[in-house]
């Protein structure tokens, strides 16, 4: 009688600790599959510059399409989100590629690519925008933040080909002068010529050098 109560309390003892293990279990497989989700979300903002996902409006996306209607060849949308820009711009004819950092967003763009016909007019890359160029492109579509886009005008400027436009939504280049503009409110987007700026930005190099050319011959004399 002693030994099978003894069994029965071993017996419930070891099965309360099998459920207590596949509990335990159940949790951390819930919490690193919701990190694996969540973190690269995240991780835009623990960045030096920080870009979230926004997605465009409707009406914004619509703006960038209107601007670019005579326009053809290769865009990038850089900061691609949910490939919404870039599936829309496929539609219109466009060539077109998203630059995204979050792996989850790329495969949802190319899933969405797929499922409304465009996965042959589209590409999507997971990556930095900081670390890839733009020289390959004839249109840029950029969703930024103010405090990028200073540095973004130094690296398009030197990357693009002078045949280039560059749109930019919600938030404008700090120096640029745009050409023309659409839309009103946080749907603005504003339309740059390469030509324009990469002229600018290479009066600029050349009056830099001048000064510093003229500041080395005052101090040899
Ligand atoms: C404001 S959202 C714009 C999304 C999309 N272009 C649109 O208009 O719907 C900016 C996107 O840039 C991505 N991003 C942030 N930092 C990035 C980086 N360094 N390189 C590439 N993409 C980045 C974010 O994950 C986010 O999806």
């Amino acid at each position: 009688m002693a030994t099978s109560l003894a069994n029965h309390v071993i017996a419930e003892r070891s099965s309360r600790s099998r459920i207590g293990l596949v509990i335990t279990g159940a949790l951390g497989g819930s919490l690193v599959a919701l990190y694996a989700v969540a973190a690269p979300f995240v991780a835009p903002a623990l960045r030096k510059v920080c870009l979230p996902f926004v997605p465009a409006t409707t009406t914004q996306v619509q703006n960038v399409l209107q601007v670019l209607r005579r326009r053809s060849g290769t865009l990038v949308d850089i900061g691609s989100g949910d490939g919404r820009i870039v599936i829309a711009a496929a539609k219109q004819g466009f060539q077109a590629s998203g630059l995204e950092l979050n792996p989850w967003l790329v495969w949802y763009s190319r899933y969405k690519a797929w499922r409304e016909g465009v996965h042959y007019s589209t590409s999507f890359q997971i990556c930095d925008l900081w670390k890839v160029s733009f020289a390959q492109y004839s249109n840029v579509v950029i969703f930024g933040v103010p405090q990028m886009m200073d540095q973004l005008e130094l690296k398009l400027a030197h990357e693009l080909p002078s045949t280039a436009k560059v749109v930019a939504c919600r938030f404008p280049f700090p120096t640029w002068v745009p050409e023309c503009t659409a839309g009103e409110g946080i749907d603005t987007v504003w339309v740059y010529d390469a030509k324009t700026f990469k002229t600018k930005h290479f009066n600029e190099l050349t009056e830099q050098m001048s000064s510093k050319q003229q500041d080395y011959h005052d101090s040899q004399t």
